[in-house]
């Protein structure tokens, strides 16, 4: 059975999104890696890699001695890593057009980065599993993920909020996916032989004005009218949103608990 397609799609508004989104979580990723210890030389899967914007940069982080893997199923976005990969003389960059599904590496991987993938996922235990195996010992595993997704909030509340919120994470729900994910992953990497050695929250509090709210308020703009046409939000519920939203955002004092993202590092055993 071939996998239902990303739920956000492929084309160029989400794209742009992608591009914007890794823009305002560039440091915190390549915080990640630093904690993860990804360096020179390092052979790193990069799972779900979408259009490539983490791979260009790790590869670069492991050099010409080095190698990166993008896995990834859509082949707009795969084209566009091979486009980039070309233009870049980025030797170092394999483009693997598939699913998370069907990798069958065994001991491969000095590293695997997983970023905003396991929640579009039926079965992210089942995943992390195969991703273990691909692991060489001593590999690291690092994910990046959402937990506790109701918490997304904006201060002071505005009444509509609660309603959006279940919505979108209802949303993901009827595809499969969760936003509750990371709240599984540990777990489920220790019951796959891994050692987890972090677990950490990277998102907190954003303002009106600073780029990292605008993050989540475009992902909104843009989502919204899929929740009112699939049937989960009440078309006046989102107006009433967008309406509180606005007047909210002018108010001094204001600020957004963005959704809780967690980032899992966990360690292969390098063997006995
Ligand atoms: C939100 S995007 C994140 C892209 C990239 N990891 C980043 O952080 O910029 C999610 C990506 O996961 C990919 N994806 C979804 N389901 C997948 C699966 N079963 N196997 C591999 N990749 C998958 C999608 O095609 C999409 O490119």
């Amino acid at each position: 059975m071939s996998p239902a397609p990303y739920l956000l799609g492929d084309d160029d508004p989400e794209l742009q999104r992608l591009a914007a989104q890794h823009e305002v979580w560039r440091a915190v990723t390549e915080e990640g890696w630093r904690r993860a210890g990804v360096a020179d030389g390092d052979n790193v899967l990069d799972v779900g890699c979408g259009p490539g914007l983490t791979t260009v940069e790790l590869a670069r982080r492991v050099g010409p001695d080095g190698s990166v893997t993008g896995l990834e199923p859509s082949e707009r976005f795969t084209y566009h890593l091979e486009a980039c990969a070309a233009e870049l003389a980025l030797e170092n960059i394999r483009v693997l057009r598939g699913d998370i599904a069907d990798l069958d590496d065994e001991a491969t991987f000095d590293h695997i980065h997983v970023r905003w993938v396991l929640c579009f996922l039926d079965e992210p235990a089942a995943a992390i599993g195969r991703l273990a195996r691909a692991l060489k010992p001593g590999g690291r595993l690092l994910t990046l993920d959402y937990f506790n997704y109701h918490a997304f909030a904006l201060a002071p509340r505005i009444p509509a909020m609660a309603a959006v919120v279940r919505a979108v994470f209802d949303s993901w729900a009827a595809s499969g996916g969760s936003l509750d994910v990371q709240g599984q992953t540990a777990t489920a990497c220790e019951q796959a032989g891994l050692r987890v050695t972090e677990i950490e929250q990277v998102s907190g509090i954003t303002r009106p004005g600073e780029a990292l709210f605008g993050w989540p308020e475009a992902f909104l703009r843009g989502y919204l009218p899929r929740l009112v046409d699939d049937g989960l939000l009440p078309w006046d519920t989102c107006r009433d949103f967008l309406e509180q939203w606005d007047r909210r955002k002018a108010e001094p004092g204001t600020f957004l608990y963005l959704p809780p993202l967690l980032r899992v590092i966990a360690e292969k055993p390098a063997g006995p």
